[in-house]
């Protein structure tokens, strides 16, 4: 009996995967051949390439505007066009507003009501609110806790001496944690004075790249039906908790004492009393506490190193960035979130690293309703995900020539306008890019004008001559730490 059932089974298996794998041969759309059993991410599976270096080498496999891949099972598309890019994102939003990752409050409750995860409707309603955090306003007012916590980075620093090897990592991730909680929460974090600070640990929790928290990763983006039958969460339960416990604690501090700041708390407790969102109480509030330290901590901190790794390498480049700064500090004698916007070479230097080394490497967006690709008769079939490969745009000759060199012209006026502009997405494009872009440019600029105006920063034995991405990470994050060497100036 057994001896006959193998060769059926065998045999609806082949039939079942010869069904999928043909799935964009039928409809004429440009593919990657598929591999048994993982469709076109098997590195990824087996934990040898991150996810964003993979997509990336398929966007850089292929000249069409779009082509079909299969993660695992699963019929995908990968978009490659910058006019393509513009309807996804923008233009046909209304086809495109969910992110094709697990959001069930039955498996991770808080996972599923961060606004990165969030679906609609419930999405644009809490989207609107949560987007006054980072108002103008908001931000003007924001600069003096930078600034003030930008000095504890330099004392931090004065500490260590005149000339010493530090890891970059983790000299940025003390300041955005320090940042962020600040901001968001009202609360000193202390990560400078307290080596041990708990929400520097608890940072560690959500993104250190351990077996758990890599297995996390590629079970929501690649196989969330186990995420969904083990209920395993997004990010690292213990750091989840430790962050819902603070949360809790500032808002009840916060309405005890009345006392406003007008950072993220006062507007959740708002959110609580509104009748615009039904319901949004509870853990539905601390989610959005929790998303906010933990969509802003890692990203900004690894924007923040790249760019001290980058300004290392090119000493010619970090002269005449210190030149920009000093002549900016004669001047203004203080930053402001409106004067540091004169600092146009700094600007084009954060670009370029985010160009290089962009947080996020690939975006993904979820087909709501069938949607016809323009001019074309290709039908997209409701419910397929697409891909967007930031790192491959990034990285395509046709737009940054010589993509592998640091160069910060090509974000002059002139090359800016000569290239397509969904061609550069740090930040994502449309309704649902980064909430925070403008906060993460405004701290790392800030803080890099610092410690220019006191160091000269160097590359030293310990500095990887070539950055390699941790496979186990979904962010384009170092494998390893960022070494650099600090040798004071006497100004
Ligand atoms: C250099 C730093 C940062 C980078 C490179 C970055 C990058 C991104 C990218 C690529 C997206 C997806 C956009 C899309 O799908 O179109 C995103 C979304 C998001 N980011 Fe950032 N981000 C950074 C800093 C921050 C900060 C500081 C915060 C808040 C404190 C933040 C909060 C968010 C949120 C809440 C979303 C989800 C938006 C939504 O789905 O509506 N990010 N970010």
């Amino acid at each position: 009996m057994i001896a006959l059932l193998i060769p059926v089974v065998l045999l609806l298996l082949y039939w079942y995967f010869a069904r999928i794998f043909r799935y964009w041969k039928t409809r004429n759309v440009p593919y990657i051949e598929p591999v048994f059993p993982f469709g076109n991410f098997k590195n990824v599976a087996l934990m040898r390439e991150s996810i964003g270096v993979f997509v990336a080498n398929m966007y850089k496999s292929s000249k069409e505007d779009f082509i079909g891949i299969w993660v695992l099972t699963t019929p995908s598309l990968i978009f490659r066009s910058p006019e393509l890019l513009k309807h996804i994102l923008v233009k046909d939003f209304n086809y495109f507003y969910d992110r094709p990752v697990l959001a069930e409050e039955d498996v991770d409750f808080i996972g599923a009501n961060m606004l990165f995860f969030q679906k609609n409707p419930e999405w644009k309603a809490v989207r609107s609110k949560i987007g006054a955090v980072f108002s103008l306003s908001k931000l003007r007012g924001m600069v003096t806790i930078v600034d003030k916590i930008g000095e504890d980075m330099m004392k931090y620093l004065k500490k260590s001496g005149n000339d010493f090897e530090m890891n970059s990592r983790e000299l940025c991730a003390k300041l955005t944690t320090d940042v962020i909680v600040s901001c968001g929460f009202g609360i000193n974090a202390n990560c400078f004075e307290d080596e041990k600070s708990p929400f520097r640990e608890a940072g560690k929790k959500l993104f250190d790249l351990t077996l758990f928290n890599c297995l996390r990763v590629i079970c929501y983006f690649l196989v969330p039906s186990i995420a969904r039958l083990f209920k395993i969460s997004f990010f690292d339960p213990k750091g989840v908790n430790f962050l819902r416990r603070v949360f809790w604690q500032a808002i009840d501090e916060r309405e005890e004492s009345k006392i406003s700041r007008h950072d993220l708390i006062d507007i959740l407790i708002n959110l609580r009393q509104s009748e615009s969102i039904p319901n949004f109480v509870g853990d539905k509030l601390a989610a959005q506490s929790i998303q906010f330290y933990a969509a802003g901590f890692e990203t900004t901190s690894t924007g923040f190193s790249f760019s001290l790794y980058q300004i290392a390498l090119h000493p010619d480049i970090q002269e005449k960035l210190r030149d920009e700064i000093h002549q900016f500090y004669n001047e203004h004698h203080e930053f402001t979130y409106d004067n540091i916007k004169s600092l146009t070479y700094l600007d084009k230097v954060f670009s370029e690293t985010l160009r290089m080394h962009p947080g996020l490497p690939f975006l993904n967006r979820m087909t709501m309703n069938d949607y016809t690709i323009p001019e074309t008769k290709h039908v997209i079939e409701k419910g397929t995900p697409i891909y967007i490969s930031v790192l491959g745009l990034h990285f395509d000759p046709e737009y940054y020539p010589d993509p592998e060199i640091f160069d910060p012209e090509r974000f002059s006026e002139e090359n800016i306008k000569s290239r397509p502009e969904y061609a550069y997405l740090p930040f994502g494009n449309g309704p649902r890019n980064c909430i925070g872009a403008r906060f993460a440019v405004m701290v790392t600029k800030i803080c890099v004008a610092k410690i220019l105006l006191q160091y000269k920063i160097e590359a030293c034995e310990a500095t990887p001559k070539k950055i390699e991405y941790d496979p186990n990470s979904f962010l384009a994050a170092p494998k390893g730490a960022l070494t650099l060497r600090f040798i004071k100036i006497n100004n």
